[in-house]
């Protein structure tokens, strides 16, 4: 084929022939050698292992202003064999939202980030590009006792996070992000611009959790909006190996998911150096966040977990929106921190890898101690492990409620991450391996057949679709199951009413039942 019949010539000229568009969508079409290109692909690429020059890039991406512009780009992409890549925020874990390994176009949602709050009934509707800050923040202004549970790292975007299910601080007291969705607006394949009502039950069901780039673009969300009291509690403390940090989360697996539904209580493990003699140590670091005063929190944890020892010089008390700003560890910044989607957060990892389980029963101190072996090798210092405690309002919520399975049964969930500087993009494949040796020893201690993992900590270790993205149901289910358990062949059933040509598709995304091997 000569360049002029290109697919990607027949795209852009599929898009300037779309009527009264044309002049319309001009301005927000950036190929290659727009000067815009690259600054628009690097604004949100959050995991900088997917920001090299062999890094595959799109050939066209499109910043919709207007839905007739998504409209046109999905008609245009499906008409010359192109496949889409959506991006809200960036922060999928292996780059879904910006990579491909086939041509394809980017729609970026940096425009459609509109905020809107109904403080009377408690609701709002979000659309996709909008951060997790700018909600916070836009609730923040109306109201001290209304919240949304979502997560503290305030860049991430709406568009992925509530596609898979999305937990956070207030998720023991109140589910995971996704169970407070109410209505949904969704472009499909068709360009048909779809409702709760009109999607119908299966395929709203699936996009609360079924992972995004499956089903459609999904423009905007109706959230339900929660009760916080005016003050809330946090602590963060940090015990190392010397302190009984061993001991200290050994015990922590047996207390944390038995705390009332008010508390959310994590544990970090990382190498650092020791004060005492400046040799590398294990540091456990403990943080709590409590719906409530400091008076109630010391009490509970005395009786709990007395040998973590928490006094009330631990406990800072603050406002809901102060907690994530304090959490998220962007500390002394005013509230308008929320609104900077461009702010490097310190929770924000340079280039990264990351890996998920879900822990069902206490792991003993012996199998700890071998983790932190693991964890005192000397060619990778940038380890952290963390764990967070199920239990609350996560028992209550049936594992068929929405796509997220990982419900009753689970002590806590675990995520491994393992990053490095971009300059270091060369020694990847250290990084990488240590956090599969990691992954690999704890086979035993985590959960089986299968072995569970978290759908918004993207793996792609964990299996893929054929290359070209297609995929039979028995090769999607070695991962759909892990992530979906017995979810899975509902979210199947959705996709063949949704999008049954299977337009919408990726790595992981989900297959119809008739595509071929
Ligand atoms: P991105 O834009 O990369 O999209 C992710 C996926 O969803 C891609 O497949 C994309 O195509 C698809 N998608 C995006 N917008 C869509 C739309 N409008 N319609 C359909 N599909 C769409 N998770 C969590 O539960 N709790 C937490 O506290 C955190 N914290 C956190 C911190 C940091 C620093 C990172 C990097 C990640 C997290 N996460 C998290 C994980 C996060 O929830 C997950 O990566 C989300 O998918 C990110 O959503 P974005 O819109 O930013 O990602």
């Amino acid at each position: 084929l000569s360049s002029a019949t290109s697919p990607h010539d027949n795209f852009l000229r599929c898009l300037s022939l779309g009527s009264n568009l044309s002049s319309s969508i001009a301005r927000v079409v950036y190929t290659p050698d727009n000067s815009l290109y690259s600054s628009i692909l690097d604004s949100r690429i959050r995991n900088l292992r997917f920001s090299t020059p062999d890094t595959p890039k799109p050939l066209v991406i499109v910043t919709p202003l207007l839905t007739s512009h998504i409209q046109a780009t999905i008609h245009c992409s499906r008409n010359h064999g192109l496949q889409l890549r959506i991006r809200s925020g960036g922060h999928d874990y292996e780059g879904l939202s910006y990579v491909s390994h086939v041509p394809f176009v980017l729609i970026d949602l940096i425009n459609f980030r509109s905020v809107d709050v109904d403080v009377e009934y408690r609701v709002a509707w979000v659309q996709s590009g909008a951060i997790l800050g700018e909600l916070y923040y836009k609730i923040a202004e109306k109201s001290k006792t209304l919240a949304f549970p979502g997560g503290i790292c305030h860049t991430v975007g709406i568009g992925g996070y509530l596609s898979g299910g999305g937990y956070g601080l207030l998720f023991r007291k109140y589910g995971l992000a996704a169970d407070n969705i109410i209505d949904a607006q969704l472009i499909d394949a068709n360009g048909r611009i779809l409702d709760r009502q009109s999607m119908g039950e299966d395929v709203f069901w699936a996009i609360r959790g079924g992972g995004g780039g499956s089903f459609g673009i999904v423009l905007s969300w109706k959230l339900k909006l929660v009760s916080v009291p005016p003050t809330v509690t946090v602590f963060a403390v940090g015990r190392t190996l010397e302190q009984n940090a061993i001991e200290l989360i050994h015990k922590w697996q047996y207390v944390a998911h038995r705390m009332p539904h008010e508390m959310y209580f994590d544990v970090s493990l990382s190498q650092v150096n020791s004060t005492r003699d400046g040799k590398k140590t294990i540091l456990s670091s403990f943080i709590a966040f409590f719906l409530g005063g400091a008076d109630e929190l010391v009490p509970l944890m005395h009786e709990r977990f007395p040998e973590l020892g928490i006094t009330k010089k631990d406990c800072i008390e603050m406002s809901w929106i102060e907690s994530i700003i304090y959490l998220g560890k962007i500390r002394n910044q005013s509230l308008e921190v929320l609104l900077d989607r461009d702010l490097q957060s310190p929770l924000t990892l340079p280039s990264f890898k990351s890996k998920s389980d879900y822990v069902k029963e206490p792991i003993p101190e012996i199998g700890l101690k071998g983790l932190w072996t693991r964890f005192s090798e000397k060619e990778v210092e940038s380890g952290v492990i963390y764990f967070f405690s199920y239990g609350g309002r996560m028992d209550e919520i049936p594992e068929s409620s929405t796509p997220f399975p990982h419900r009753a049964g689970n002590l806590y969930k675990i995520i491994y991450n393992v990053a490095w500087n971009q300059q270091d993009n060369k020694n990847s494949d250290k990084y990488i391996s240590w956090i599969r040796r990691v992954y690999s020893y704890m086979r035993p201690y985590v959960s089986k057949s299968p072995r569970e993992a978290y759908i918004n900590y993207r793996d792609l270790d964990i299996g893929t679709n054929n290359e070209g993205n297609t995929t039979s149901y028995a090769r999607a289910s070695v991962w759909g199951q892990k992530y979906f358990k017995n979810n899975f062949d509902r979210l199947v059933l959705a996709k063949m009413m949704i999008d049954p040509e299977n337009f919408f598709r990726h790595e992981q995304s989900i297959p119809p039942l008739c595509t071929k091997q």
